[in-house]
């Protein structure tokens, strides 16, 4: 298992695993767009590749705000569900957080809907809650969701 920048040869990978919920041209374009967009920018997407096969993924960009330069989102945070529960969660969020580090953040975070695994596998990773809107996400299917945030330090100050 390596835990790596996406290039362009994991797009089938990437499609077939049904990590992003796109069709397989979407895929596509967002892998490209990514690429591109990682060249000389505070942006990267990562991937977790098991023999070929991509089974884990996120983004982690850094805020473009210049009060908010010190502080990088994670987006996109998913595991094949034959993977979770194995540690593999734990890793990614370490390659990002090196990665903000090495940008010069402090803090690394993300926002999830309230109540699901998500939020606790979040919570055990070592997030910490600091702001939660209630009803903040609204499904499709018609679900209601408090949008939940979370944040961790990226030095080693942070408990793991
Ligand atoms: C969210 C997601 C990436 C987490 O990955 P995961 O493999 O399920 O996470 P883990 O099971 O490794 O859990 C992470 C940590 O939280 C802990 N944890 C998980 N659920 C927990 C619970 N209910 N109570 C307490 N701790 C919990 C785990 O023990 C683990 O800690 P450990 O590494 O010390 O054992 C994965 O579940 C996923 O892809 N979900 C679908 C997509 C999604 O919802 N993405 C998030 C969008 S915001």
């Amino acid at each position: 298992m390596i835990i790596r920048r996406v290039c362009e040869g994991d797009i089938e990978s990437l499609y077939r695993q049904r990590l992003c919920a796109f069709t397989a041209e979407e895929t596509a374009e967002l892998v490209r767009a990514a690429v591109e967009e990682e060249r000389g920018s505070e942006s990267c997407f990562f991937v977790a590749v098991d023999r070929g096969d991509v089974v884990g993924m996120t983004t982690v960009r850094r805020l473009g705000h210049r009060l908010c330069r010190h502080r990088a989102e994670l987006g996109g945070f998913v595991i094949v569900p034959g993977a979770r529960g194995t540690g593999l969660a734990r890793r990614i969020v370490g390659a990002a957080r090196a990665e903000a580090y090495g940008w010069g953040c402090s803090v690394l975070e993300l926002d999830c809907r309230g109540g699901t695994d998500a939020e606790a596998a979040y919570l055990g990773l070592g997030f910490r809650e600091w702001g939660r809107m209630p009803g903040g996400f609204h499904d499709r299917d018609g679900a209601i969701y408090d949008d939940v945030r979370l944040w961790m330090p990226t030095g080693d100050e942070v408990a793991e």
